[in-house]
């Protein structure tokens, strides 16, 4: 099998960069056409410049590919319109949308400013829900889409420092978990990528033979499937790097029944058995799982 992008229009939000950079070279030589969006910068979303941008598409266009640059930050709402708007203006609709823009403003909770917290859920969050909101429409219009959230281990597993990031990244899978299932139907499917990849975000997090096993061209084949019309899969967590590719699912465990109106006390005396996870199930949407609550 041949995983193609003829005729499809990608937009690769933070594409300047690291992982972004490798999702649009590779949508790019399978025949994508894409918007390079990057409005440049240093890893704290301070600064800017086309530099980021430019260099990528130049990179595409001298393989042959089609791309165009976008310098509009994803963490404004009409800025964030605006990127979905070049997709439609260059190449007339837009099919792919992969939000992978991404910053770091890292400090203990207890030091971290409020103003240092509300900006990385925006880039990340409001990010990824503005740029999806503006394209969305045109997605479900032509009953085809393919969404991608950039989430994170550290906020499906927790990293120390990382109170903001974290948030930010587990609230994408929310928003990706709410989204699949208003997509389903019309063909515009929903997933996340949880990549692990040695770029200027984590490079001096890690020693530098670990950087080099974690080429983020590693991670891009991932996403990129999760951008192919072959994948039928909506609402997954994908984890890939250094080549390893898996999935992250949250399961219930099979919990316990308690009659009457239980009081504190009871929980306490039955917390072993709450906590148990020996027997899980995994419920597919909210109702499923209120249902099964009800069920005894
Ligand atoms: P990177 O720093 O190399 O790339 C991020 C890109 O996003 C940069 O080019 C930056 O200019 C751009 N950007 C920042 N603010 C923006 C905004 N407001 N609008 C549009 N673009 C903006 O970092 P990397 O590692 O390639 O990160 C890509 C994504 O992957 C991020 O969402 C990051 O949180 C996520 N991620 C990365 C991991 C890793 O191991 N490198 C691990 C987990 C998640």
């Amino acid at each position: 099998m041949s995983i193609r992008f003829d005729n499809r229009v990608a937009i690769v939000t933070g594409a300047g960069n690291g992982l972004g950079r490798s999702h649009a070279l590779l949508l790019a030589s399978r025949g994508a056409s894409v918007v390079v969006n990057d409005p440049g910068g240093a890893r704290d979303g301070k600064g800017g410049d086309h530099a980021a941008a430019d260099k990528v598409v130049a990179e595409i266009k001298a393989a042959g590919g089609r791309a165009v640059p976008n310098y509009d930050s994803v963490a404004e709402r009409d800025s964030a319109a605006n990127i979905v708007k070049t997709a439609v203006d260059a190449f007339g609709t837009v099919d792919i949308v992969v939000n992978n823009a991404g910053i770091l403003r890292d400090k203990s909770f207890h030091n971290m400013s409020l103003d240092d917290f509300e900006f990385v859920l925006k880039v990340h969050l409001l990010g990824s829900a503005y740029v999806s909101h503006a394209a969305f429409p045109i997605m479900r219009a032509k009953s085809y889409g393919r969404i991608v959230m950039t989430s994170s281990n550290s906020g499906i597993y927790g990293n120390f420092g990382q109170t903001n990031y974290a948030a930010a990244k587990l609230g994408v899978v929310g928003l990706m978990n709410a989204l699949r299932l208003e997509g389903q139907k019309y063909n515009v499917f929903v997933n996340s990528i949880a990549p692990i990849a040695g770029t200027r975000m984590t490079e001096d997090l890690m020693p530098p033979e670990i950087v080099k096993k974690l080429d983020p061209d590693l991670v891009a084949p991932m996403v990129a499937y999760i951008c192919s019309e072959q994948c039928q899969h909506t609402g997954a967590i994908f984890t890939a790097g250094a080549g390893y590719y898996s999935t992250i699912e949250y399961r219930e465990g099979a919990g316990i029944r308690l009659p009457g109106k239980p009081t504190v006390d009871d929980i306490a005396g039955n917390i072993d058995r709450i906590v148990d996870m020996s027997s899980m199930t995994r419920y597919r949407t909210s109702s499923e799982e209120v249902g099964a609550a009800l069920a005894g």
